[in-house]
């Protein structure tokens, strides 16, 4: 019996993703939506994937106000590649456009207290056509990125099959787990297998990987918005309960910034990557980036949330015949986030509801402050009617805790010693 359970132990203790890292969701800038594989650095040299521009986003995050929020990754995603390994098989960055190497890149994000990220693909090649990390390439590439000073790897999953996935991601995990440097690892695996069981099997990811990809690349639209958060909330039994500290469902990168959403459009985004409990990966220029569109990424209440120690994912929780949705996601000292969502077109909506419709507890007065206005709402019993006047596809959201109880709660112990 003892021999089974050590042996066991052994085999969950090799299984598990010991890094110990990312206990709240990841917060940084990761490069691919906003800038994707543009390598034309002769005509676009501002714009192309070269050290230049993650030298700028470092800069930016140190100096903008985003590392002491929480925002300290700086990560590469695909064509920083040179086109083929060097003579000892090992992955290079293009020469041109990374003249220095990704140590010297590592060393000065690092000088500025942020962290580097990279990409690499399980497969014959990345998406992007650059050099794979086949099977025969894991340990040395794992190896590789730690000598860099890297600190995460997105592990992208094109070229490769359903097998050479279940073999191969759980491999990087140990590979990076044999390297003694903490790298917190994405894995794209789920999202190559349909996001849902009986193909993902989220139990083991959750051993394995420091977050993943579930769905679809985020678009810069908001079409493509409105499309993962429907199919985040239509699958949100399987998804939310395996989301927790150090292991996170990712819905893709944060477009706030960009072309594509319009200002009620990125606050719906924000809020609904809070509640989701999702990382917040910034994918636009932070060089240009506007006034409002960065206040909506640096609204500390929002990013307190986010970052709530208890790591619960929200749910949706409500679909009104109104197009209103109501999100809720539980948070530490009986706090709790409440998004109210317009899926509506046409004028603001004077949504009239009250907590108790909401499923909480009569036994309390509430007091709510609204993340985006600041505004407290105070003195708020669960029986009371509030309305909240939410603007088309945009939100209200909350932040709301119990000020007072009203009846102590009934007492087992106290009903025990007075028998
Ligand atoms: C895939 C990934 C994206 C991005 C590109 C790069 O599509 O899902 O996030 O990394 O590859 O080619």
């Amino acid at each position: 019996m003892k021999l089974i359970a050590s042996v066991l132990a052994i085999l969950v203790s090799s299984l598990a993703l010991e890094n110990g890292l990312m206990r709240t969701p990841p917060m940084g800038w990761l490069a691919w939506e906003r800038f994707r594989c543009n390598i034309d650095c002769k005509n676009d040299p501002h714009n192309c994937i070269s050290e230049k521009l993650f030298m700028d986003m470092a800069d930016r995050l140190a100096t903008d106000g985003w590392r002491e929020l929480g925002y300290v990754y700086v990560n590469i995603d695909d064509c920083w590649m040179a086109k083929q390994r060097d003579s000892a098989g090992q992955l290079i960055p293009d020469p041109e456009r990374f003249p220095r190497g990704i140590k010297a890149l590592a060393d000065y994000v690092h000088a500025r207290g942020l962290k580097l990220g990279i990409y690499a693909d399980l497969g014959t090649h990345t998406c992007g056509g650059y050099p794979g990390t086949t099977f025969n390439r894991i340990e040395q590439d794992a190896l590789t990125f730690a000598q860099w000073g890297v600190d995460m790897l997105k592990l992208d999953g094109c070229y490769s099959s359903a097998c050479e996935q279940a073999e191969g991601y759980p491999r990087m995990s140990k590979a990076l787990n044999a390297t003694g440097r903490p790298i917190a690892y994405s894995c794209s695996w789920p999202a190559y297998r349909g996001g849902l069981p009986p193909q993902v099997n989220y139990t083991l990811l959750a051993n394995v990987c420091n977050l993943w990809r579930n769905y679809d690349d985020i678009q810069d639209s908001w079409d493509s918005v409105l499309s993962i958060v429907e199919w985040f909330s239509a699958n949100q039994d399987v998804l939310q309960p395996v989301a927790g500290p150090g292991h996170w469902n990712d819905p893709d990168m944060l477009i706030i910034g960009n072309f594509g959403l319009s200002y009620e459009q990125s606050l719906s985004q924000m809020a609904l990557w809070t509640v989701m409990a999702a990382p917040l990966l910034m994918s636009t220029d932070l060089r240009t980036i506007s006034e409002s569109s960065q206040q909506i990424l640096q609204n500390k209440l929002m990013i307190k949330i986010n970052q709530d120690p208890l790591g619960i994912q929200g749910r949706r929780i409500l679909q009104e015949k109104s197009r209103i949705e109501v999100f809720l996601r539980p948070l530490s000292h009986s706090a709790s986030a409440l998004v109210f969502f317009s899926r509506r077109t046409d004028m603001p909506y004077r949504y009239i509801t009250s907590l108790a419709q909401l499923n909480f507890t009569q036994n309390a007065v509430y007091e709510a402050q609204d993340v985006y206005t600041g505004q407290i709402i105070s003195g708020l019993k669960a029986t009371n009617n509030f309305t909240v006047i939410i603007n088309p596809s945009g939100v209200v959201m909350w932040y709301l805790y119990p000020t007072m109880y009203l009846h102590q709660p009934f007492s087992f112990v106290k009903q025990l010693s007075e028998a």
